[in-house]
């Protein structure tokens, strides 16, 4: 099997995170809930966690992050105690579903929303998201790389525009963290939405939030803390302001396992891998006519996506093809971003995507390429018979 869906989820993960994952459940009881081994080896296991994804974002400190068991979660935790009805918000077509609904929700109660066209090959323009900026504008919503088309967000200078205007930018990184460096105080992020799954390499159901010191979220879930039981309100401390109940304890051991793999190995190092894989198969296909391409291949940074079509072959029928013939698993369909979608004009065809991992090999990136130029040729005959 050739696994090509990690911009889904990370298949491949280095070996010590189930090790860790395993070896977890003979060793942490329920962080903050009491002072024997089990409990404070969680909380253990939870603080250096928490170092860990400080050190690798550049946050200002660990308590900066809450975790959280996916992105989707930790953007409707930043969406919904950050923003308020009367307030104006921006975010672009390129948005995954996890920033678009909960913000259609907002505008349902009353918060006003601007969403920023792209231009033919998905980009956005810093200057035009500028021109949407008003008043009671109170945030920018934004990817880090879209999950569609790979194409990667200038943060630093959305930022700078964000920051003039006294406006919060938030951020979603489900497709570049632990792929592209980031660093959250260089680039200006007030708030840093992620998951563990992805490019982090943890296991599913970890994730979290991470957000700029003195800057308060009303969060979004509250209950058990562990400390200031006889208090009604939960406590308004960070990191426990935005962790209400028990945490993925398992889920996050082996996190920090994929964590330490990845700052042993460094971001830039991961990313160039996975950038010459990405290369290497665009140059497999890029000349086959009746291929179409969504995205700017040639800008200088990306995420390591190729999503593309076949004429006009259903993006599902090619995927099912790469599958029972060649048994590489791809991710067809409308990936969750229909409003990027609409802007192809590929709602009804959808797409495939393409998405690589430091674990590829060169062979497997050649498989591919030569599946789809089979599969092109065989469409091109079928057409033009
Ligand atoms: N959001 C994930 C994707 O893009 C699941 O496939």
């Amino acid at each position: 099997m050739i696994y090509l869906d990690s911009a889904a989820t990370s298949f491949l993960k280095p070996p010590q995170v189930a090790e860790a994952v395993c070896r977890s459940f003979q060793d942490i009881g329920n962080a903050g809930r009491g002072a024997h081994a089990p409990t404070l080896n969680a909380s253990r296991l939870l603080y250096s966690t928490r170092e860990k994804l400080a050190q690798l974002f550049h946050a200002e400190q660990p308590s900066c992050i809450a975790f959280a068991s996916n992105v989707t979660q930790a953007l409707n935790t930043a969406i919904n105690g950050l923003i308020a009805p009367g307030d104006h918000v921006i975010t672009t077509v390129c948005e995954h579903n996890s920033v678009l609904r909960p913000l259609f929700r907002k505008e349902r109660e009353g918060t006003e929303l601007s969403i920023l066209p792209a231009d033919e090959k998905g980009r956005i323009h810093p200057d035009r998201l500028k021109k949407c900026i008003r008043n009671h504008t109170r945030a920018i919503v934004i990817h880090h790389a879209s999950n569609l088309t790979g194409n990667v967000t200038d943060l630093k200078e959305i930022a700078a525009i964000a920051h003039a205007a006294g406006v919060l930018l938030i951020v979603d990184a489900a497709q570049t963290a632990g792929s592209i460096p980031i660093d959250m105080q260089e680039m200006g992020i007030d708030v840093l939405c992620f998951t563990g799954h992805k490019g982090l390499m943890g296991p599913q159901g970890t994730g979290g939030i991470c957000v700029r010191s003195g800057l308060e979220i009303a969060p979004f879930a509250v209950g058990g803390s562990g400390v200031h039981s006889f208090e009604r309100e939960h406590p308004s401390d960070m990191p426990i302001a935005l962790e209400a109940g028990t945490l993925n304890g398992h889920g996050i051991a082996g996190l920090q396992a994929a964590l330490d793999f990845i700052l042993e190995n460094g971001v830039q190092t991961i990313h160039q891998k996975e950038t010459a894989l990405m290369h290497r198969f665009l140059q497999g296909i890029r000349e086959i006519d009746a291929i179409t391409l969504y995205g700017d291949m040639d800008a200088a940074v990306r995420a390591p996506i190729v999503t593309l079509n076949i004429g006009k072959m259903d993006a599902a029928e090619v995927s099912d093809i790469l599958w029972e013939d060649y048994e590489i698993c791809v991710r067809a369909g409308a990936h969750c971003a229909p409003l990027m979608h609409s802007h192809f004009g590929t709602e009804q065809q959808g797409a495939v995507r393409f998405s690589f991992s430091y674990w590829n090999t060169e062979q497997e990136i050649d498989c591919a390429a030569q599946a789809i130029r089979e599969i092109a040729a065989d469409y091109e005959e079928t057409v033009y018979a």
